[in-house]
């Protein structure tokens, strides 16, 4: 049996757990132990010239991939010419032996692969995807747990960070944006594990959010005018639920004019405004000193005249600092925080306020929050994947020791179609009291979309806007100019999106 057959063959094994079609680095499959032997031997001698290679370094990253390219080629032609290679097998292994050496090995498909939204290794051998909202199995593995946690050093020194048993845990983002946690034993019991959370390359705007039916026009119409009168908001929501994406197409629309401090501990966000300042928090060091917590970032930015404060996450005491900002004039301040309901990120609230250490009555911690906080957007994610907004609530004020707030838009679930969920937005009747500072910025917003029968509108597939579709389709292929175009209702709406 032909090498070639063999990698046949074991492609027919390479099924995945559920069928699903994950594309071409499906197609990769198991190595043979040939295959793999003689790439171990060739990767062995490449590293042996690189490192008898003096100017190495000074090759730029394209030039380095056409060296390694020609030292294979010759090792192949010459030292390795008893193995017959075809032309598929002799490209796959240039390509992974450049793959191993200057990218991040078995992982660098999923990489190039933009409809992949999560990467999870579990050690070695269990390599999964999220794709479409749902969790895959792929039959990608590392050679051993040592291969795994080569390519993790790789990951964490790119970004400057590393990774050993004296710091076995490891929070980063790679340059394209993409946030990597990576934990190795002792902490990680089963061997190196590596998490890597991507952002679709077409989030970031409320556009975006439009087009996968996560926020009726209406409700994105509401969130933007919201953002641009100065209002305080708090994204709240489960993990991985889309609070950051939400976060970055929202704060799009803070006026170019202002100057804005972002505070996160894994820089995410990405603004597209000129005047950014962009913090990130520290870790201590191996010997416990130099943390830069998220606190101490926030009471800086406050002398850094700041605009509009931005905390990625609030987790902890930065808290208190950033109700008493906002309490302070700082107002236009959006952050996100971990909970399950609009009521419950309240209580988060109280809680975190209180890690601050300073002992403040209840009610005075529940006031501060109450006269700090306008609105609250709870984002979910469904069971077939999908990710909505699914209660915007606004703070209204105090009625004796309790926080009132009152839902202003829901989502609410009609059925479960196959795979789907069906549902749709809707108004609860009540005209928020924040209408009047929107209105005050000279914003315009039809008082009718808050009435408990106005349906709401979403983007359906040729462009056009539809009241209440049970499943919003995306407008994939078209472009903002054509959905607007195409548009027969909510015009205004759609164009005042427009950015
Ligand atoms: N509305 C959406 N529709 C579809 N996918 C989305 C949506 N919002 C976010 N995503 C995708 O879901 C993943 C998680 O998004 P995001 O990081 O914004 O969530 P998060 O709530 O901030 O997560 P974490 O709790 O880890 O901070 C990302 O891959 C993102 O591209
Ligand atoms: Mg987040």
């Amino acid at each position: 049996m032909s090498l070639k057959d063999r990698l046949n063959n074991s492609a027919k094994k390479a099924e995945l757990t559920d069928g699903a079609d994950l594309g071409a680095f499906m197609g990769d499959v198991p190595l043979s132990k040939e295959f793999s032997d003689l790439k171990e031997k060739l990767h062995g001698l490449l590293v042996d010239k690189v490192n008898t290679t003096p100017d190495w370094s000074q090759y730029n990253d394209n030039e380095q991939k056409n060296l390694i390219r020609q030292f294979i080629e010759y090792q192949i032609n010459t030292n390795f010419r008893s193995i017959p290679l075809n032309k598929i097998e002799r490209d796959r292994l240039i390509r992974e032996i450049i793959q191993e050496a200057k990218g991040f090995g078995p992982l660098d498909p999923l990489l190039a692969d933009p409809s992949i939204s999560d990467i999870l290794v579990n050690g070695a051998k269990n390599v999964y995807v999220e794709k479409n909202g749902k969790l895959y199995k792929t039959s990608i593995t590392f050679k051993d747990n040592h291969h795994l946690r080569n390519i993790i050093e790789r990951i964490v020194s790119k970004v400057g960070r590393r990774i050993d048993e004296k710091s076995p845990m490891v929070d980063a983002r790679l340059p394209d944006g993409s946030r990597v946690n990576a934990i190795i034993p002792p902490l990680a019991i089963d061997g190196p594990s590596l998490s890597i959370r991507r952002f679709r390359a077409d989030s970031g705007t409320m556009e975006s959010l439009l087009k996968w039916g996560s926020v009726s026009a209406e409700i994105a119409q509401v969130l933007e005018a919201a953002v641009a009168a100065r209002l305080n908001i708090v994204i709240s929501g489960g993990t991985g639920a889309g609070k950051t994406t939400l976060l970055n197409s929202l704060s799009a629309k803070i006026p170019n004019t202002e100057r804005i401090i972002t505070i996160e501990d894994s820089a995410e966000l990405a603004l597209q405004q000129e005047h950014v300042v962009r913090l990130e928090t520290r870790p201590a060091n191996i010997e416990g000193e130099g943390q830069v917590s998220a606190r101490d970032l926030v009471i800086n930015s406050l002398r850094m005249r700041p605009d509009r404060i931005i905390i990625g996450e609030c987790r902890g005491a930065e808290t208190l600092d950033m109700l008493q900002a906002m309490n302070t004039g700082h107002d236009g301040s959006l952050t996100t925080l971990h909970a399950n309901s609009p009521r419950d990120a309240l209580s988060r609230l109280e809680t975190m306020v209180m890690f601050s250490g300073i002992d403040l009555p209840e009610r005075n911690i529940k006031s501060q929050i109450a006269s700090a906080i306008n609105i609250i957007i709870q984002v979910s994610r469904l069971s077939d994947g999908t990710r909505k907004v699914t209660k915007v609530s606004e703070i209204v004020g105090m009625e004796g020791d309790v926080i009132t707030m009152q839902d202003i838009f829901v989502w609410e679930q009609t059925g479960t179609g196959v795979n789907k969920v069906m549902g749709m937005h809707s108004s609860t009747g009540i005209r928020p009291k924040f209408l009047d500072k929107i209105v005050a910025k000279g914003i315009e917003i039809n008082p009718q979309i808050f009435d408990k029968s106005y349906r709401h509108t979403y983007l359906t597939k040729n462009g056009n806007t539809s009241p209440m579709p049970s499943t919003p389709v995306a407008a994939a292929n078209k472009t903002r100019d054509e959905i607007v175009k195409g548009t027969t209702l909510n015009v205004d709406l759609l164009k005042r999106l427009k950015r």
